[in-house]
């Protein structure tokens, strides 16, 4: 599924945020940036010990949730890596949303200082940190979008949503925030 915006393309689809041939991945990081499971285990198994080393050196403090900070891909076939830190789901009145925002637009500035043409992104905390995904979907994409339109840039982001279940709520959040009437293209295809 896809929407074009003007300058960029938004994009859905299934499948493993490793093996995405664009300049930049986003890792479902933690505020130490010390590796874990899910999209963190995979990025650095697949990525190889670089990474972390990296991570070590630059970013000694961390990552605040929120944020995201930037390192080389190692053996990933991607440029960069984008350690974004995205909130442990607390009830929802502890400031989530805010912060699960953040952290898509600090991965989007990072990518475009960079001069990344391609960013994918997985679906932050809604593995470990159990943000419920309905809306983390929503939050997720309007932020993308609302990136995009001022921006204009990356030209392309793409969501790598790992199950069927996660990908059907990005795409209803993808519709339901495209139908809100706003300046863009309300005919998303594929
Ligand atoms: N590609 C794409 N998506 C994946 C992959 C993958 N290879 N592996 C898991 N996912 C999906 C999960 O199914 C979930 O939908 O990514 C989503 C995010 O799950 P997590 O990786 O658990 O991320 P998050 O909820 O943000 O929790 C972050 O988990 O691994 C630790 O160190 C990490 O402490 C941090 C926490």
């Amino acid at each position: 599924m896809q929407l074009r915006l003007e300058g960029s393309v938004l994009e859905l689809v299934q499948g493993d945020i490793t093996l995405q041939q664009v300049d930049a991945i986003v890792n479902a990081a933690n505020r130490w940036l010390a590796g874990g499971g899910g999209v963190d285990g995979a990025i650095h198994r697949r990525g190889g010990p670089a990474i972390m080393k990296e991570t070590r050196r630059r970013y000694p403090e961390g990552c605040p949730t929120g944020r995201a900070v930037i390192t080389g891909a190692g053996d990933l076939p991607s440029r960069f890596v984008i350690h974004a830190v995205g909130p442990v789901w607390k009830g929802g009145s502890k400031g989530e949303a805010a912060l699960l925002a953040s952290a898509y637009r600090c991965s989007l500035e990072a990518a475009v200082t960079h001069e990344c043409r391609g960013i994918a992104f997985p679906s932050l905390s809604t593995g470990a940190y159990r943000y419920p995904v309905i809306k983390a979907a929503r939050t997720a994409v309007s932020a993308v979008i609302e990136f995009l339109e001022e921006r204009r840039a990356p030209e392309l982001v793409r969501f790598v949503l790992f199950d069927e279940a996660t990908w059907r709520a990005y795409a209803a959040a993808l519709t339901s925030v495209t139908g809100s009437g706003k300046n863009r293209d309300p005919y998303p295809s594929g």
